[in-house]
């Protein structure tokens, strides 16, 4: 339950939704599901077993299991490094929710001057008091709970609120898709359209597969020491996965059929959340708007925290794990991130500190492109090529088999198959291809790997699993090989056909969205 509060955050709600709308809807999506699936779950499986199999944090747990003479325990240390600075960006945006929830209860959101959402909030942001003082409420909040014991109270608290996380998402899913004009949200979000993708999107996406399930900076390998020897892993992998998937994935049916409804714009980058989902919660009248939305925004705070704690947790563990004093550790900690997440704060879009840039990016834009898509993957490839090349295959089979214990049907597949040659090859990739942008366009690209993936990897990967089962390797070689080129067909066809569609979508999409800004305008106007 902690490792699942950990992974169920602010990237669920805040910034899947916004990555999803900037890279073109159902294709960012599609991308998700592939990198949450096959790469972000073999990472936290991985994760888990080191941090169980060692029961240290980062950087000892590598010593431990590192081929003598070898300097693995840096990749812990980059980890960590990772660790403090999504920690500190985290705090920015944790406490703007935590100034949400206190402008809905208290109603203020209700009389924002002609439902300017998109204003008051860029107004909120870059003013130099209140984000400031959110942003330290939340820090001594995250902080009290950690110097009390993270154990006891967090796994409680996680395990009572979480579900009801969960049933609130779905009641603005509800409301959302009965406002006018949400088809048109949901074919956004469903309706692949890969002409959108550009490597950078690949990129964030990716990056953001990662961060949202917290693998790839040792958060995981710290949790997983925490837990029992007789906890099913690859268990508790799959349940955190689904679940932190399932919550992404109603956030955005939650959020785009309201952008389009209310004639926002999807694209509207890391103030989405802020800007749109007040609109909903004041389409619910004065009640709706105080009780949906401080709820709402409650929860989210208390999504947001669960994550926080983990992020403090490691960095404090880590500490604790070289002898320090886990209070003094955390103390210090807390006051350097709140110092970095002052200043990052300040330097969003408006604030006094924005106009310093550094490549045309702020502060702000460089921790969320850091932490968003460029240190996530790095860290990741580093972890699973130590996981798969380097750690023995008996320790990891004894361990993920609670010593024999449990069976492991899936062992080959994930092992042999995902963690030695699917993710660091699916990493390897898209990192370089970010790296060398221009050569290719996406699609090729994309085209090209499901044809290698579906001609040459599939078929193997199946003959490699059937043989164990006794089967014919080269019967199901030649069934795989028959198969695909009928799938490699519908994609191309699918690929060709939205790339055609997308050019009158976008004229489309703009035209309702002026419409719907000009309904609702005048709308207010009467009221
Ligand atoms: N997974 C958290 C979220 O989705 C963020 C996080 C990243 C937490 C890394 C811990 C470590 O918001």
């Amino acid at each position: 339950m902690a490792a699942a509060g950990s992974a169920i955050g602010l990237g669920n709600i805040w910034r899947f939704p916004y990555i999803c709308g900037k890279y073109g809807g159902g294709a960012a999506l599609i991308l998700y599901l592939f990198f949450v699936f096959f790469i972000g779950m073999t990472l936290l499986l991985s994760e888990l077993t080191i941090g169980r199999r060692t029961g240290h944090t980062p950087m000892k747990a590598y010593e431990a299991l590192q081929p003598k003479h070898t300097m693995w325990r840096y990749v812990g240390l980059a980890g960590l490094i990772t660790c403090f600075l999504i920690l500190s960006i985290y705090l920015v945006i944790s406490g703007w929710t935590l100034n949400y929830f206190w402008e809905s209860v208290s109603g203020q959101l209700i009389g924002v001057a002609n439902g300017d959402f998109a204003g008051h909030f860029a107004a909120f942001a870059s003013s130099p008091v209140a984000p400031v003082v959110c942003l330290v409420l939340f820090a001594v909040l995250t902080l009290v709970i950690i110097l009390g014991g993270v154990q006891n109270g967090i796994e409680k608290v996680s395990k009572i609120l979480m579900p009801v996380l969960l049933v609130l998402v779905l009641v603005l899913c509800v409301r959302s898709l009965t406002l006018p004009g949400a088809s048109k949200g949901l074919a956004y979000l469903f309706n692949p359209d890969f002409s959108k993708l550009t490597w950078e999107g690949v990129l964030a996406i990716l990056g953001q597969a990662l961060f949202s399930l917290s693998v790839g900076m040792g958060v995981m390998i710290v949790y997983g020491s925490y837990i029992p020897k007789n906890d099913n892993l690859f268990k508790s992998a799959m349940w955190i996965t689904v679940c932190d998937t399932a919550i992404a994935v109603l956030a955005g049916v939650a959020i785009f059929p309201a952008v389009f409804a209310f004639g926002q714009d999807p694209a509207g980058g890391p103030g989405l959340v802020f800007n749109v989902l007040p609109v909903v919660f004041n389409s619910m009248g004065a009640v709706g708007s105080i009780v949906f939305g401080g709820a709402f925004f409650l929860l989210l705070a208390v999504a947001a925290l669960t994550s926080a704690i983990s992020l403090l947790e490691a960095l404090t563990a880590w500490g604790a794990d070289y002898g320090k004093k886990r209070s003094l550790s955390a103390i210090l900690l807390t006051i350097v991130s709140c110092a970095l997440a002052v200043l990052a704060a300040y330097s969003f879009d408006g604030g006094i500190l924005n106009s310093y840039k550094l490549g045309d990016m702020s502060l702000f834009d460089w921790l969320d492109k850091l932490t968003g898509s460029y240190l996530p993957p790095v860290c990741a490839l580093l972890t699973i090529i130590f996981f798969g090349w380097f750690m023995k295959k008996d320790s990891i089979m004894d361990e993920l088999s609670n010593h024999g214990t449990l069976p492991t049907p899936w062992f080959k597949v994930f092992y042999s198959f995902l963690a030695r040659f699917v993710a660091p090859a699916a990493l390897l990739l898209v990192l370089l291809g970010s790296v060398f942008q221009a050569e290719f366009e996406v699609s090729t690209v994309l085209i090209v790997i499901a044809l290698v993936l579906y001609f040459f990897v599939l078929p193997l990967g199946v003959a490699y699993v059937a043989k164990d089962k006794g089967r014919k390797n080269v019967l199901w070689y030649f069934l795989s090989i028959v198969l695909t080129p009928l799938f490699a067909l519908l994609m191309l066809i699918a690929l060709g056909d939205s790339g055609e569609k997308h050019r009158q979508r976008l004229i489309d999409d703009e035209h309702i969205r002026m419409k719907a800004r000009e309904s609702y305008k005048s709308s207010i106007a009467k009221e």
